[in-house]
């Protein structure tokens, strides 16, 4: 089975848990980057992430570093931004083959509420399988990342 994980990542939190499911997977990794930089200071960040994702915002991505085309599976993971996934996420699944191909999805949030997150996200993956809701680094809870991603990659490999 030829996995990819594809993120995005503002802060470093995704980037981090996608480095350790490629690796506990034996799966490439690509990051999604948006041509246009996001602001460096936390407060503008809210303020213009959380504008892009009311307004359904749809940036232009990067090249990718890989084809989801020469994969079996996609991984896909995504911070929580205003309640739903992100909009460089969006940009991504608008390729409907590369949506078709994602399986298992991890977020990571600030507060670990993801249900809207979620299900704005699933309505675009017809094969969807498994998901994770993981913390921030900052949250109190955090530690038990690495036992939720455990248990993900489990759920992933002996599907
Ligand atoms: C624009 C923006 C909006 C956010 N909205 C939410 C939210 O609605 N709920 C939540 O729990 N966390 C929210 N967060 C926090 C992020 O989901 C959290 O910090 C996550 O770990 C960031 O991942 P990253 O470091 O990979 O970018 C938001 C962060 C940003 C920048």
């Amino acid at each position: 089975m030829k996995r990819l994980v594809v993120f995005y990542s503002l802060s470093g939190n995704t980037r981090e848990a996608a480095k350790k499911i490629a690796e506990d997977l034996g799966a490439d990794i690509t990051e999604l980057e948006t041509e246009k930089q996001m602001p460096k200071s936390f407060a503008a960040r809210i303020f213009v992430g959380g504008g892009q994702v009311m307004f359904n915002y749809v940036p232009k991505l990067k090249p990718l570093g890989n084809e989801a085309g020469d994969y079996d599976e996609i991984i896909l993971g995504s911070p929580i931004w205003n309640s739903k996934g992100v909009p460089a996420i969006n940009a991504f699944l608008q390729d409907e083959n590369a949506a078709k191909k994602v399986t298992a999805l991890f977020f990571l949030s600030g507060g670990g509420e993801t249900g809207k997150g979620l299900d704005a996200i699933a309505k675009k993956l017809p094969n969807l399988k498994n998901t994770v809701s993981l913390l921030d680094r900052k949250h109190k809870d955090s530690a038990q990342n690495e036992a939720k991603i455990k248990q993900f990659i489990k759920e992933i490999t002996n599907r």
